[in-house]
């Protein structure tokens, strides 16, 4: 365990003289990558230039293995915008819930830093704990909790690889202040303040696959997250230790188990009939169909921003 997270550098250099060996000239070095989560990996349907690569993760060298049903999960590179900009987009990526180690979960974001990526934007559907959020609005991380790092099972334990950063790397600017500033300018520009809000938050990343209890939101809530999801940080972090600049986004698809359910603060529970019953008793529950919906309505919007943030940065 210890001598396999300690080779990562070798296994990612390999790994991305591969995917080398698979581009045209053009595409060799992304600048930037986007990491899409659930129902967001559309983005890579809106690069219209050739060339354009997809490299299937099962046939990428050393590349862990994602068991997303219905979706293939790709390493896509293509040019975007008029600049034509050379991006990597990952379609899909591996979940320390399906069992990946944190190694495994971080490992495409290594290749990335061996690609020569500089700036990465992640993005993924989180649930909202912040009453103020609706489903459907954006959430601009500018901070995170890492629970599991909290008590041991952190990305960058294990002996320092010196090749991609520091033994203890700060994570108190991990949220980049410069690229947050072009995110919230972009979503002006493209008049998506109207249809939906874009906030400013803090992810609370849990290794799940449960979703939470309602005891667990009103912990995570008291401890500062404005938004819950299950991946994301393990990225943010290897990405921060190899000095790679980050933005990250969460689409809220549900809210997180808010209401306080049955406590002793709550309504008269013996004077409801059982309809009021019934509704009180499942409130906040938070289901995986809900999630999927949100998410396709408000990723079209998620990608508008996306793209508008690498055609500003990039413009001439
Ligand atoms: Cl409510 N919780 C977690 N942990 N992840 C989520 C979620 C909730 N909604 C979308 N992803």
């Amino acid at each position: 365990d210890l001598l396999a997270a300690s080779n990562a550098f070798q296994r990612a250099t390999e790994t991305a003289q591969h995917i080398r060996s698979k581009l045209p000239d053009i595409l060799q070095n992304p600048k930037v990558a986007i990491i899409c989560g659930s129902g967001l990996g559309g983005l890579a349907d809106t690069i219209e230039y050739e060339p354009k690569v997809a490299l299937d993760y099962g046939t990428i060298p050393n590349f862990p293995q994602t068991s997303v049903v219905g979706h293939a999960s790709k390493f896509v590179f293509g040019l975007i915008g008029p600049q034509k900009t050379p991006v990597a987009l990952l379609v899909g990526r591996a979940h320390f819930y399906e069992g990946h180690t944190m190694d495994a979960a971080t490992f495409a974001t290594r290749v990335c830093k061996v690609l020569g990526v500089e700036t990465i934007i992640v993005t993924n559907a989180a649930g909202g704990l912040n009453q103020d959020f609706a489903v459907g609005d954006i959430v601009c991380l500018n901070d995170h909790l890492n629970l599991p790092g909290l008590v041991g099972t952190h990305p960058l334990r294990g002996p320092n690889i010196e090749e991609f950063g520091t033994r203890f790397p700060p994570l108190s600017d991990a949220y980049d202040l410069d690229l947050r500033k072009r995110a919230h300018n972009a979503w002006r520009k493209l008049g998506l303040d109207k249809t939906r809000k874009l906030h400013e938050g803090v992810y609370a990343f849990v290794s799940g696959p449960t979703y939470e209890t309602r005891a667990e939101c009103r912990m995570l809530r008291t401890l500062g997250a404005d938004v819950v999801g299950m991946s994301t940080v393990p990225e943010i972090v290897v990405a921060r230790h190899a000095g790679i600049r980050v933005l990250a986004f969460s689409l809220v698809t549900n809210s997180a188990v808010l209401e306080a359910g049955p406590r002793g603060d709550d309504p008269d529970i013996q004077a409801m009939n059982e309809a009021q019953l019934n509704v009180h008793l499942a409130k906040g529950k938070a289901t995986h169909e809900e999630v999927l919906e949100a998410g396709r309505e408000a990723a079209k919007d998620m990608q508008a921003l996306v793209k508008q943030i690498l055609l500003d940065l990039y413009e001439a």
